[in-house]
């Protein structure tokens, strides 16, 4: 027997936990877990929104099943097509294969490509509606939040958003699946590290997507991944809103790439300065020891960035320079930036990052520091100079 769980009248949460998978899409790190959400509507006629990833499936038939008994179901809701929530297609086809396949024009090419599907598709536009009974689904086209296909579900009888990724996040759902059984700031965290990493390329189709969203009377956020939203679904609305603005706090996060110590130690010395100076939320990330995905998350959150690396075959040491080029793909705007680094015999760490400076056009706060060999008097000087002037320009950004 399966945990049974509805959301609201006759809507029920079918999703699965993953803890076995290591690596999301085979990149970023998931320790602790991911939840893919699937939902199911038990009316007159039947309607599940989304499936599963393919390692999950027979759990998730099994749960369809003991809702639904002999039942048919007679609608497949398609909003997104990326594997994590269309792996258990195929399978659900065979077990439901009168079943109609509900997406719009973007989505069927993607059915056709990945698995071969070439039947009982139902067409729907922006706009369009299907009745259950009691139920009435509203679909929503929201084009690259993130890929081609996506679009949204919303429920006009329950005000429930079927929002497919967004607001949805990293973490398994472990007991808790509503906003006000969990802690807030893990999630919060989780869901942030998915968005900034995974849909944050697309922020303008995000902020397009919120405004043909606003007019709607939103009660409940059922996303694909994470918790879902039923007491508060605005926090996480206006957390979107800020995070695809590019708003952020008042803080700084240093990331460096050190091979015997000497980056480091300056990194350790700025943000020694900084915190002197009053900034309370300081980071500081060793880019070799912790996942590109975790740095690119708090970098969303933080207004300041400073960019540390030593020297490596004349160019910026190879985990600064995964960071670097996973900040310039991400089209995040509207930080400070600071550089430091080191060199021995030829320099190429502390030009590598100017040379990211000037391309991605953030505002850059002090001069550039380099050590030779390692950092003396000098640099720890200029190291405080550039902490100083850091903590004014937040403060004086934070008070306006
Ligand atoms: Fe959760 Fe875009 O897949």
């Amino acid at each position: 027997m399966n945990c049974r769980l509805t959301i609201k009248d006759k809507i029920h949460w079918i999703g699965v936990n993953d803890r076995e998978t290591t690596l999301f899409e085979n990149y970023w790190p998931i320790d602790k877990g991911v939840a893919y959400n699937s939902y199911l509507i038990n009316d007159d006629k039947i309607a599940i929104l989304d499936t599963v990833k393919f390692n999950k499936t027979t759990e998730y038939l099994e749960k369809i099943k003991e809702i639904i008994g002999d039942k048919e179901v007679d609608y497949l809701i398609v909003n997104h097509m990326e594997p994590d929530h269309s792996g258990s297609m195929l399978a659900l086809i065979g077990a439901y294969p009168n079943m109609q396949i509900v997406g719009n024009k973007k989505t069927f090419p993607f059915i056709e490509g990945f698995y071969g599907i070439t039947k009982n598709f139902f067409e729907v536009g922006d706009g369009d509606m299907i009745d259950l009974g009691k139920h009435k689904l509203r679909f929503y086209l929201t084009p690259m939040v993130h890929w081609p296909e996506t679009m949204m579900t919303y429920d006009e009888t329950s005000n429930v958003l079927f929002s497919m990724d967004a607001f949805g996040g990293f973490g398994s759902l472990d007991g808790g699946v509503f906003d006000d059984e969990i802690n807030f700031e893990f999630y919060e965290d989780e869901t942030r590290r998915y968005y900034s990493n995974i849909v944050a390329k697309y922020s303008p189709m995000v902020q397009r997507a919120l405004k043909k969203l606003s007019g709607l009377d939103i009660k409940m956020i059922a996303p694909t991944h994470g918790p879902v939203w039923r007491t508060d679904p605005g926090k996480i609305v206006s957390l979107y809103d800020k995070w695809s603005r590019f708003e952020a706090d008042h803080g700084v996060v240093i990331v460096y790439g050190s091979m015997y110590g000497n980056t480091a130690k300056m990194a350790d010395y700025l943000a020694r300065i900084i915190a002197e100076n009053g900034v309370k939320n300081v980071k500081v990330f060793d880019a070799s020891k912790t996942h590109n995905s975790y740095i690119l998350s708090e970098i969303w959150k933080y207004k300041a960035v400073v960019i540390g690396s030593c020297a490596y075959n004349t160019k910026v040491f190879s985990s600064v320079e995964t960071v670097l080029a996973k900040l310039s793909n991400s089209g995040l705007k509207d930080r400070y930036i600071s550089v430091f680094g080191n060199k021995s015999w030829s320099g190429g760490g502390v030009s590598g990052i100017e040379t990211f400076v000037e391309e991605i056009g953030w505002e850059k706060i002090g001069d550039s520091i380099e050590a030779t060999y390692s950092p003396k008097d000098t640099e720890f000087m200029a190291l405080t100079q550039l902490g100083k002037q850091i903590a004014a320009k937040l403060d004086e950004t934070f008070s306006k």
